[in-house]
């Protein structure tokens, strides 16, 4: 199912596509993954990143096509999650246990409490560097981007970033690289971004500025997942700028679950109220949409309008949930509204007005409530707080 590709003259990469997998820690993955690992050729090779555990054979079948395992000198291990260290004790069997890698100082620690079987580990500062031959790899600490210990590390003479879990996506297709794929593939990159590194932006931002800074050339960039931007790496640094200082769009994102249909109504015609102005807006019953997938719609949405029917004097569970995961993201810039149906007590608008106090968000209008079934006086109402929105959102977004 998977043959390593030659990425640039004695650079491989050699890992394994997870053609399975649907739900990656709560992401949902609907076109799986793939574990990138790469092999370098020089004096020394080199292997930078491992596989998810389960992966560790193909793994090595894969190497072994390209030299045996054993001629691996070096492993670099740039982050220390277990879906690109799982294999590495499986992995290091097979090199040799006596074998260095090198790792950031919170990698060194994090390889420590992951593993009991012993690891060579040597830990490297930012900017250390380590001639490999004709090539010298250049360590770059990129601390929680996405983890503590992540790093990057830079190829010199080939100018190629193994950039670790950033610019990556879940995608686990035919294509390879970014000029085989074309733009289908940024809907992938937009849904990686707003659920892995949206929280982290004002980091992303700090280090492509560094990046600039430091003329730093890159001509390929090889994430831990998906395809390799070896055609345009700006495409993707310039989409990771924007999505970091969330720019944001003329666009609503209404969120909902419903009991017995009222405040899916009231949804309905909250949406059409901001349509009417011609603000985009997507729909989204928690219910049929995975969190993964609102958060991907979230990524560039100026207002979040949030409805749900008030159950046991508190929010519906799966609204809740939604909410948990969006507020822990850290969406910046963005103003929200609440409605919802009730039955008798009613808590549900104040209880997600007070959630979106604590996420920043500016409270566009103080809510709306409905008890039982909305009349078409109540849907009027409805549709009135969507233009409110949609009329908001036009005039703060350029
Ligand atoms: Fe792909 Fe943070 O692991």
């Amino acid at each position: 199912m998977f043959k390593p590709v030659q990425i640039a003259d004695g650079i491989y990469s050699v890992g394994c596509r997870d053609w399975d997998i649907r739900d990656f820690h709560g992401y949902s993955t609907y076109e799986g993954t793939s574990y990138n690992a790469f092999l370098i050729l020089d004096e020394k090779n080199v292997l930078i990143d491992t596989v998810k555990k389960e992966f560790a054979d193909e793994f090595l079948d894969n190497i072994s096509k390209i030299i045996d395992p054993s001629k691996i000198d070096i492993v670099i291990s740039n982050h220390t999650e277990m879906d690109h260290s799982g294999a590495l004790p499986a992995v290091m069997q097979r090199i040799g246990k006596d074998k260095t890698i090198f790792c950031s100082k919170m990698g060194f620690k994090n390889l420590k409490s992951h593993f009991t079987s012993p690891l060579n580990l040597k830990s490297v500062e930012n900017g250390e560097e380590l001639n490999i031959g004709k090539r010298t790899l250049s360590f770059l600490e990129t601390k929680m981007l996405h983890w503590p210990d992540s790093m990057f590390t830079y190829l010199k003479y080939d100018k190629i970033l193994f950039s670790s879990d950033a610019f990556g996506q879940h995608y686990a297709g035919d294509c390879a690289f970014d000029d085989e794929i074309g733009d289908e593939i940024m809907s992938h990159c937009a849904k990686y971004y707003a659920n892995i590194l949206l929280t982290y932006s004002s980091k992303v931002q700090d280090l492509l500025k560094s990046v600039a800074a430091s003329g730093l050339e890159i001509k390929m960039i090889c994430p831990d997942h998906g395809i390799i931007w070896r055609d345009n790496p700006g495409k993707i640094i310039a989409a990771y700028d924007k999505w970091s200082r969330q720019e944001l769009s003329k666009k609503a994102v209404v969120i909902f679950d419903t009991m017995w249909h009222s405040t899916a109504k009231m949804a309905r015609e909250v949406a059409k109220g901001i349509e009417s102005l011609n603000v985009s807006v997507r729909l989204m019953n928690t219910r049929k949409c995975h969190r993964s997938d609102i958060m991907a719609e979230v990524l560039d949405a100026k207002a979040l309008v949030v409805g749900s029917p008030t159950i046991n004097n508190g929010i519906f569970p799966v609204i809740a949930d939604v909410m948990t995961y969006i507020k822990g993201l850290k969406p910046k810039n963005r103003m929200a509204a609440a409605f919802g149906s009730y039955g008798w007590s009613g808590e549900a608008v104040k209880i997600l007005n007070n959630e979106f106090q604590a996420m920043g968000m500016e409270i566009v209008d103080d809510g709306l409530k409905v008890q039982y079934v909305p009349a078409k006086a109540d849907l009027e109402k409805c549709f009135e707080l969507g233009e409110k929105i949609a009329k908001k959102i036009i005039e703060t977004v350029n």
